[in-house]
């Protein structure tokens, strides 16, 4: 699958599907190439599983990267990643990996095959809590996004399925 912004790819991600049950493993490539969009930096579409409880590996292999997580009810934690480092993403949480370097970052992940992914969910809350910007001294910062809308407790609750 490839993403692309404007006339350029901006990422794009190769994987093997050994099947759809919950004991398969899905295991790929994700490859991000570096820039910005005004000051915020390239970034996946990001999404939470479809069976939300399925956790996923991430291992850098290339470049520099962040993994912007948020949890249903709005918390946000940032892992770095660089070469070797492994990011875990646990169950529930939604996640976009972020290009913060000046070249391409790679990754490896694996999560179960029947984990499926619901992109909509960050377009439901008008993207994510925070974005990643260039701080414009060579590194970079969270900034909250103005637009940003906090699930109501009915919705955090369906995701964590729990009882309503
Ligand atoms: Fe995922």
């Amino acid at each position: 699958m490839a993403v692309e912004s404007g006339a350029c790819v901006v990422y794009e991600v190769t994987d093997y599907h050994p099947g759809n049950r919950c004991q398969d493993l899905i295991f790929g490539v994700t490859r991000m190439v570096p820039g910005k969009v005004g000051r915020e930096f390239f970034m996946t579409r990001g999404h939470i599983h479809g069976i939300a409880d399925r956790p996923e590996v991430y291992i850098g292999k290339k470049g520099r990267g962040l993994m912007l997580m948020e949890s249903p009810a709005g918390e946000t934690r940032v892992i770095e990643i660089g070469p070797d480092d492994i990011c875990y993403v646990p169950p529930f949480w939604i996640h976009r990996s972020v290009n913060i370097g000046n070249e391409d970052f790679v990754m490896l992940f694996c999560y179960p095959a029947d984990s499926g992914q619901d992109y909509g969910i960050i377009a439901r809350s008008n993207g994510m809590k925070h974005r990643v910007m260039d701080d414009g001294k060579g590194c970079w910062a969270l900034e909250e996004n103005p637009a940003y809308q906090t699930r109501n407790r009915d919705d955090i609750k369906k995701l964590l399925g729990e009882a309503g």
